[in-house]
């Protein structure tokens, strides 16, 4: 999609967008428009029942004495409401009516209502934002598609009286696109042609935005005793990886790096502890995690970020054969600590164990946050608005809150403690892989942090964000959601860049 900022003007070809506040009638632009079509928008609002709610589409087609194709009307919402998040609502909403509806150009002529909570410049680049993350599609293999049901829109213009504001800070997410665009091309992708060597072959092409790319085969794991990891990936025809990216933007190149760990089941059947048919579905997706952390670490280095920061994503594909682990099994992790496995399909946690110990152990980070597809009880708990959030550190814990509500990918905090701790003891091994029937979020979080060393830590459950079955989300039109990438470089660019 061809982007671009223009001055204000009569409208062009192609369809021009107007917003409308609830209630408040056609104003500014909307109000000059109208005047030139005769009064065929007021006309239009007046036979529909059109009052301004958010969303809310008039559509006028070929109207008479102007040069546009379309002219549409789009409900802002409450005036006192609108802000840069509604703003991305409203231009995903003007792309899903139009993106295959034949039309090629469109102009957003939007003005921010009196009393909105966002500056013109924000408004235009996050009606750039929302147009650009809603026109995302993975059609690579439909090979049948006929031209009439392809995308036919081609380039937007976004009028705004800060032309100049409005570029720059458009420049500053268009980079975020890009991540996020990556991140959902993982997590959609089959496993069948993303196993763990491709996915590290993806994370290579990271090398040409000043990455330093590292991929660890089986040799170099078994070597630092990376047997929680290894295990999990031993029953498969797929060999295990490690993908290690550095980024080093700071101006200080030895200030500590931040680490962003991803667990990237790249296909889960449960091992021989193996799912059901209908569970088994969506597991393609199990890489999740790791596939935000490499959207992430794609997007800080295309904004040349001032952050040092590494990111670690454990690749492994979990399936049942001959040489598959068994309930049992017991493990010895890198970090010295034995587990007793006694749930194959609870393997999540035993990648994330190495993976995690591994980031802090040669990195000695400021912090590690890191995100995995982890537990089917995260949904129980917290549905499919937020993501699990499972910390040590109270500043994290901010932080992570506030960054998340700002960019719509909102996180709920969840316990720890030692009663939870208690309910993964074994008798035979420093831990097992599963505790009780209960707090299934929990004591996999509990498990994660006997890998943590007491470094500043978060683990984010997304299990019920990264991928979407039944209605999609507005500003994400696939399966895979891409979710991480935004709260995540949110939370980068506020607090942690010099
Ligand atoms: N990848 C799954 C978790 C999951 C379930 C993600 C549903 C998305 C949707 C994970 O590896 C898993 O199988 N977890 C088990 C843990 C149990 C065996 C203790 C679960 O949640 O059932
Ligand atoms: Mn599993
Ligand atoms: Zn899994």
């Amino acid at each position: 999609m061809e982007i671009s900022f223009v001055a204000w003007g009569p409208s062009g070809p192609g369809t021009a967008v107007f917003g409308m506040a609830e209630g408040a009638g056609l104003t500014g632009a909307a109000a000059a428009a109208d005047q030139a079509a005769g009064g065929a928008l007021k006309r239009a609002i007046g036979v529909t029942r059109f009052t301004g709610k958010e969303g809310k589409i008039v559509e006028l087609l070929a109207p008479a004495n102007v040069k546009a194709s379309r002219m549409l009307v789009i409900g802002l919402g409450k005036a006192e409401k609108f802000d840069a998040a509604a703003a991305e609502r409203i231009a995903a909403a003007i792309m899903a009516r139009l993106l295959n509806s034949g039309e090629t150009e469109l102009t957003f002529a939007i003005e921010a209502p009196k009393r909105a909570k966002v500056s013109d410049a924000e408004l235009a680049a996050h009606l750039a934002f929302g147009a650009t993350l809603r026109s995302y599609r993975f059609d690579r293999y439909m090979t049948k598609t006929k031209d009439e049901d392809k995308p036919s829109l081609k380039s937007i213009r976004v009028a705004t009286r800060s032309a100049v504001a409005a570029k720059k800070e458009w420049a500053k997410l268009v980079p975020v696109c890009e991540g996020i665009f990556l991140a959902r091309d993982l997590v959609n992708e089959p496993a069948n042609v993303l196993y763990p060597d491709e996915f590290a072959r993806r994370a290579k092409a990271l090398g040409k935005l000043g990455v330093k790319v590292e991929v660890l085969g089986i040799k170099e794991m078994k070597k630092l005793g990376m047997n929680a990891l290894l295990g999990v990936g031993q029953g498969s025809a797929h060999e295990s990886r490690l993908v290690v990216l550095s980024y080093n933007g700071a101006r200080n190149k030895k200030t500590p790096p931040l680490a962003f760990v991803g667990k990237g089941v790249c296909f889960d059947s449960g091992g021989l502890s193996l799912k059901q048919p209908v569970p088994m579905m969506g597991m393609k997706g199990d890489m999740g995690g790791a596939a935000a952390v490499v959207g992430l670490m794609h997007a800080l280095a295309t904004r040349k970020a001032r952050v040092n920061v590494v990111g670690v994503a454990g690749l492994v594909e979990n399936m049942p054969d001959g040489n598959a682990q068994r309930p049992n099994d017991i493990v010895k992790s890198m970090s010295g600590q034995t587990i007793e496995v006694l749930n194959t399909d609870a393997e999540g946690r035993l990648v994330l164990a190495d993976a995690i110990w591994y980031a802090h152990s040669r990195f000695k980070p400021k912090f590690v946050v890191n995100l995995a597809t982890l537990t089917g009880a995260i949904m129980i708990a917290l549905g499919t608005e937020h993501a699990g959030m499972f910390t040590n550190s109270e500043e994290l814990a901010k932080r992570l809150t506030r960054a998340g509500m700002e960019e719509g990918e909102p996180v709920w905090r969840m316990p720890l403690g030692e009663a939870y701790d208690k309910a993964i003891k074994s008798k035979i091994a420093d831990m097992k892989n599963i505790g009780g029937p209960y707090g299934g979020s929990i004591t996999a979080a509990q498990f994660l942090q006997r890998f943590v060393n007491g470094v500043p830590w978060a683990h984010l459950d997304i299990a019920g964000v990264a991928w979407q079955d039944g209605e999609h989300k507005p500003l994400a039109p696939s399966w895979g959601t891409g979710w991480g990438v935004r709260v995540l470089n949110r939370l980068v660019a506020d607090h942690y860049e010099k």
